[in-house]
């Protein structure tokens, strides 16, 4: 543990790993988190899921243009990057020590990914010049005020990047089924529907809690 004030810093290692034939293979990402009342310095459980997600789907993300949204501490856009996808992590443009924590992360598992201030429903140059072939989100669904803002942001880079997916692990803490009135709303559809603890190793699963989903959402073709 180490820092100043309110909040020390602490340094969490997360591991994914899966058993190949007779051998284990894993790999391991170090966090830097600080439990403050900014939303992105720690890592939450959708984001635990969704990196065991990319993990256990690793073939897809090889080689591919991958676009964090509100990556906070950014698991599993890490756990991408480090399964060969090229990786551009994003979070609110506002959010500096957000950015800057992501900044040191990466520096500390040695990882070159774009760093980018990407507030959802605002136009910067820099989102038209991404071009993901996957969109990662996990727990950006959780202020219903934002909502119509991140999904103006998900369809334009969906529209801009055909046969682009948007994978996104939600807490639906209401227990209403919000994303599919949005999706409806906003021209995509559903590709996929997992209960994020039906694919998470038990270990993990026992230290997390809530109801979370994964989706994956494409645009609904005309
Ligand atoms: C609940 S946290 C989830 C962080 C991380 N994805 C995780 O699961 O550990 C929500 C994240 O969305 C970011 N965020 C909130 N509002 C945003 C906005 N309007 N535009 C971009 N990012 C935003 C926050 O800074 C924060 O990192």
């Amino acid at each position: 543990m180490t820092g100043t004030g309110a909040f020390p810093e602490t340094r969490a290692l997360a591991d994914v790993s899966s058993r190949r034939g007779g051998d284990r293979i894993s790999l391991r990402v170090i966090i830097l988190e600080r439990m403050e009342e900014n939303y992105g310095m720690f890592v939450w459980p959708c984001s635990i899921i969704l990196a065991e997600y990319v993990w256990q789907q690793r073939s897809r993300f090889s080689g591919k243009n991958v676009v964090e949204l509100g990556a906070g501490t950014s698991l599993p856009g890490l756990v991408a990057a480090k399964i060969g996808a090229d990786v551009v992590l994003t979070d609110d443009f506002h959010k500096h020590e957000v950015l800057e924590n992501i900044r040191r992360i990466c520096n500390l598992n040695k990882l070159d990914c774009k760093i980018v201030g990407l507030t959802w429903g605002e136009w910067d140059a820099s989102l038209f010049e991404l071009q993901p072939h996957i969109i990662l989100g996990a727990d950006v669904l959780y202020d219903s005020t934002d909502f119509d803002d991140l999904f103006a942001t998900v369809a334009f880079l969906l529209q801009n990047s055909r046969e682009c997916v948007f994978i996104t692990t939600y807490h639906n803490r209401s227990g209403h089924h919000l994303i599919e009135f949005l999706m409806v709303k906003w021209g995509l559809k559903c590709l996929k529907l997992l209960d994020g603890f039906s694919f998470i190793p038990a270990y993990k699963a026992s230290s997390l809690q809530g109801n979370i989903q994964l989706v994956e959402i494409a645009i609904e073709e005309k």
